[in-house]
């Protein structure tokens, strides 16, 4: 047996939390949350999305660090140490829901690429009023287009693939370090821009004031705060695992939920008030699709919109990247850690699995009317083909299954003294901590198994 070497760390204490909320910053915050947002009418969706990520999401992305960082192993390895033979299988799903998110997950950040590129065009050949009023059909010409969808979908795995076989330190914290400062002032900057634009008022209404909400709204909330971020499939014990002794999880954790709290919402008053602003809605606010469809008008109107524009797709590439790296990390790392594997290889095969299994989605836009009609789980048009059916069953099954397994395991089998050592700080025990074991003893079990419970009941995250 050949000795184990030192587990390689982030480089810096900020490497933790750039790589993490790199994870977390994705398509979950910029794609899925403002149309879900729009779709779910709005206040209460948002309010119980924000409770859900305060009182569920927090302590969960706790606990993943926590065994994380206690054994030093990605998912698999790690509740094989902490657990034993039976918990492992929790690293197990983990690691097949990892496949499963990535293989779909692709496919849309290949259509920020696709865009990148019809960005750079409108700047260099000009935007005109045609392009505008028909950017939701021109992007429905690009979904069932097969040969298209899979060549993006292969450009971003090859992406992904490529700094994941580089490693933790020379890939994942260069990548993150550069892109989400970025990605945050350019935000920030649209988000002025919308304050002068005559939707931005009611937009903020439509997000921030309660109204009727149905059950499945509920429940979509509180999946979408486990997709968002990054939690209850093991991406977070993985990057734990290489977090620094010395860096404090409490802070890093309330950090990371921070930050992705707030881009979802800016995204959202972005996109919003753009909706708003206009006479004839149906063309910008077609759901799943507003980031293609919507925000390129806003471009469009607003001064220098076609020099901002393909700076912003990169962006939005870029963040989806650092959450692919995430997904990729956690299946590689377990052929490395169990398997010993080499890196570069892992990478490639793995990756080149996921791709293969991802153009399933990439046709069930039209391409392929047999994917794109397939809908054995549930069948409301937005959720119908075999992307959404995945999304779907990973979303609102897996992920809280497996965040609420983490959540009892922390809470129930991992010895206070551990979990105690792990969120001291450097100034001694952490503040609250019987607050956190509390809400990871009984909150989140009885939170998600409510979930469970009325997704089995017919409920459906509709
Ligand atoms: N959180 C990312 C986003 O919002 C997606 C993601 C990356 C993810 N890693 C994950 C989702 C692990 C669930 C589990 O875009």
């Amino acid at each position: 047996m050949q000795e184990r070497p030192a587990r390689e760390n982030w480089a810096s204490h900020a490497g933790f939390i750039l790589a993490a909320a790199g994870s977390a910053i994705g398509l979950g915050n910029l794609w899925k949350f403002p149309y879900m947002a729009y779709k779910n009418e709005g206040g209460s969706f948002v309010l119980i999305y924000l409770a859900s990520v305060a009182l569920i999401g927090l302590p969960v992305m706790m606990a993943e660090i926590v065994i994380g960082r206690r054994s030093q192993r990605s998912p698999v390895g790690a509740f094989l140490t902490l657990g034993g033979k039976a918990w492992s299988s929790v690293g197990v799903l983990g690691i097949a829901v990892g496949f499963i998110i990535l293989s779909y997950y692709s496919v849309v950040a290949g259509w920020t690429v696709q865009y990148l590129g019809r960005c750079l065009g409108w700047s260099l050949g000009g935007f005109t009023p045609e392009d505008a009023t028909n950017l939701g059909e021109s992007f429905g010409a690009f979904l069932r287009n097969g040969p298209s969808q899979i060549l993006f979908h292969g450009i971003f795995m090859g992406l992904t693939i490529g700094v994941v076989a580089f490693g933790v330190k020379g890939g994942i914290e260069r990548v993150a370090k550069i892109l989400m400062p970025l990605l945050f002032v350019i935000l920030f900057a649209l988000c002025l821009n919308s304050m002068r634009t005559p939707g931005f008022g009611e937009a903020i209404r439509y997000l921030f004031t309660p109204g009727p909400i149905s059950k499945g709204g509920i429940l979509e909330a509180l999946g979408q705060s486990f997709f968002s971020l990054s939690l209850g499939m093991g991406a977070m014990i993985t990057y734990g695992s290489y977090m620094r002794r010395e860096s404090s999880i409490p802070r890093a954790s309330v950090m990371v939920c921070l930050l992705d709290t707030l881009i979802a919402v800016m995204a959202s008053v972005i996109m919003l008030a753009i909706i708003f602003g206009q006479q004839d809605r149906s063309q910008f606010g077609a759901s799943a699709t507003i980031l293609f469809t919507t925000l390129p008008r806003m471009f469009y109107e607003m001064p220098g919109g076609t020099v901002l524009s393909p700076l912003f797709y990169l962006l939005v590439a870029l963040a989806a990247l650092t959450s692919t790296i995430s997904l990729l990390e956690v299946v590689v790392s377990f052929f490395i850690d169990q398997l010993n594997w080499n890196r570069v290889k892992a990478s490639i095969a793995v990756g080149l699995a996921i791709f293969s299994f991802g153009i399933l989605s990439a046709l069930s836009f039209g391409a392929v009317k047999s994917l794109s009609t397939f809908a054995p789980l549930k069948d409301t048009p937005e959720d119908a083909g075999f992307f959404g059916q995945l999304d779907y069953l990973a979303t609102n099954w897996l992920l809280p299954i497996g965040g609420l397994l983490i959540a009892v395991f922390v809470g129930w089998f991992l010895p206070n003294r551990t979990t105690r050592d792990e969120l001291a700080t450097a100034k001694g025990p952490m503040a609250g901590y019987g607050a956190w074991k509390f809400v990871l003893r009984f909150v989140c079990p009885i939170g998600i198994s409510w979930i469970i419970y009325e997704v089995i009941r017919g409920a459906k995250f509709n």
